[in-house]
C-alpha cells in the first residue's frame, strides 16, 4: 500500500478578523544534505540561477536530472513515471507552464505542470507536477523561485486553486510544499493486487464458459 499526500494552495485571505491567515511552521531536516549541519552562509547562499521556460534543447538534460531525482523506490508516483515521454508531452503541450532553473549554461532544476479546467466550472486548477533540484544546490531556494514563476504564470492564466503531491514520507518535500504555504493536505491510498501470485496456480483446461456449463444441471423446456 503507498500512500501520497495532495497538498492545496489557495491565495491566502485575511481571516474572519481581517488577520492575514497563518501558514504551519516547518521544522524539517530530512535530506541528504542534512540543513541542520549546514553553515547558516551556505544555507542562505543565493547561486547565480536564471528562471527560464523550457525549451527544446532542455529535454534531455531535464529527462536525465529527473532520472537522479525520481528513482523508482525514492518516489515510486504510481499514476506518473519519470520516462523520456513525459518531459516530451510536458514540452509538447504544457511549454508555458515548465520552467528550468540554469546555472552556468547547466539546467539545475525544473518544475513541469499544467492547468486544469472543468467542464461547468468556472474554476481553473493548476497542478505541479514535477519539481526537482540538483543535489548539491539544495537549500539555496532555487526550487522557490522555480515555484514563484509557476505560481504567477498560472495565477496570470486566473488558477484560482493550485495542487501538488507527493510521497507521505517524502518529508523534505512537504516541508518545502508547507513553507510555500501549501495546507489541507488529503490522504491518497493505493492498493496493489499482485498478479504473478494469481498465475502461478495450476490451470484447468477448461474455459470459464465450459466450466459454467458442466456445473449448471441439463435442463430442457418442457421439463
Ligand atoms: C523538494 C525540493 C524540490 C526542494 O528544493 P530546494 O531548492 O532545496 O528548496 P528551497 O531551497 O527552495 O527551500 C525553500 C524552503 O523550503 C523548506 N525546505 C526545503 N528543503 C527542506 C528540508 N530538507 N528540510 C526542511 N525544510 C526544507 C525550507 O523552509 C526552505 O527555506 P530555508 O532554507 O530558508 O529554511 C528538492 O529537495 C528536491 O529536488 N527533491 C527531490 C525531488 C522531489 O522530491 N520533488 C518534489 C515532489 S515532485
Amino acid at each position: 500500500m503507498t500512500i501520497t499526500v495532495q497538498f492545496e494552495y489557495a491565495k491566502r485571505k485575511k481571516g474572519c478578523l481581517g488577520k492575514e491567515e497563518e501558514g504551519e511552521k516547518v521544522t524539517l531536516d530530512k535530506d541528504a544534505m542534512e540543513p541542520s549541519v549546514m553553515p547558516e552562509d551556505r544555507r542562505k547562499k543565493r547561486p547565480p540561477v536564471t528562471i527560464r521556460q523550457l525549451e527544446i534543447d532542455d529535454l534531455a538534460e531535464v529527462f536525465h536530472l529527473g532520472e537522479e531525482l525520481f528513482t523508482a523506490d525514492r518516489v515510486p508516483n504510481l499514476y506518473r513515471t519519470w520516462d523520456p515521454y513525459e518531459v516530451v508531452s510536458f514540452y509538447l503541450s504544457e511549454s508555458e507552464y515548465c520552467f528550468v532553473a540554469e546555472m552556468d549554461d547547466q539546467i539545475v532544476g525544473f518544475a513541469l505542470g499544467t492547468t486544469i479546467s472543468k467542464p461547468r466550472s468556472a474554476w481553473k486548477y493548476a497542478h505541479l507536477v514535477w519539481l526537482g533540484v540538483r543535489g548539491d544546490l539544495r537549500r539555496s531556494h532555487v526550487a522557490e523561485r522555480l515555484f514563484e514563476h509557476f505560481k504567477e504564470t498560472v495565477m496570470e492564466e486566473g488558477a484560482r486553486i493550485l495542487f501538488v503531491d507527493s510521497e507521505a514520507d517524502n518529508e523534505t518535500a512537504l516541508a518545502f510544499f508547507k513553507k510555500m504555504g501549501f495546507g489541507n493536505p488529503k490522504e491518497h491510498i493505493y492498493l496493489s493486487l499482485n498478479l504473478t501470485e494469481r498465475r502461478k496456480k495450476p490451470q484447468s483446461d477448461m474455459s470459464p464458459s465450459k466450466k459454467r456449463r458442466a456445473a449448471s444441471p441439463a435442463t430442457s423446456p418442457s421439463s
